[in-house]
């Protein structure tokens, strides 16, 4: 791990250290997930680097849809400021970090929130196929690439709606 990414200076106020019991437990749609995914091991949001990180690859994420994906780009406002930063927080949480959504808007409501717009097979796999671009543009290597891939992928599905 590198210590450094972890002192990158945030703009928010909670503290780095918090939230980040190896325990903290992964969700999908705010529902913990059986088990602990990363067992006795560092969570995702540490072995990625923390909270430099999870920006980078939310930016990442939206610079790919934004450069490639005509399907995904036509459902979200010109100036994705806001969508990042939304992403992003959601990551930290998802990811085992600080849960910075949670602690601004609450309960996420993933699907809820996607409802508005029309999400089928098709745009779940676009939306896959942009993040798994992400991941690679961030160097992120195995086994966390292929973790995040299998977790998220279910993620994506549970927001079809069409
Ligand atoms: C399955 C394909 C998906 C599509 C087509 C999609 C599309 C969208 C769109 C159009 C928005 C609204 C953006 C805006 O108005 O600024 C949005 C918001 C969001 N999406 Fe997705 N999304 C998908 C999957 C996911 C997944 C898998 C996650 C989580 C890992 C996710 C996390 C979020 C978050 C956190 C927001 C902000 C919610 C809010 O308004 O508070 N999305 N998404």
């Amino acid at each position: 791990m590198d210590d450094r990414r972890l002192s990158h200076p945030t703009e928010h106020r909670i503290r780095l250290t918090d939230g980040l019991a190896p325990n903290h437990q992964m969700t999908i749609d705010g529902q913990p997930t059986a088990t602990h995914p990363w067992g006795d091991e560092a969570s995702p949001y540490i072995q990625l680097g923390g909270d430099h990180a999870v920006n980078a690859l939310a930016n990442s994420f939206y610079d790919v849809v934004e450069e490639s994906s005509p399907t995904l780009q036509a459902m979200l406002p010109k100036n994705t400021v806001n969508t990042r930063r939304k992403f992003y927080m959601y990551l930290s949480g998802w990811l085992g970090g600080p849960p910075l959504y949670e602690m601004k808007w609450g309960h996420p409501q993933l699907r809820r929130r996607h409802m508005p717009f029309p999400i089928g097979a098709e745009e779940a796999a676009e939306w896959m196929r942009c993040m798994r671009e992400a991941i690679a543009r961030e160097e992120i290597g195995d086994p966390l690439a292929s973790f995040l891939d299998s977790r998220l992928s279910p993620l994506a599905d549970h927001m079809i709606n069409k």
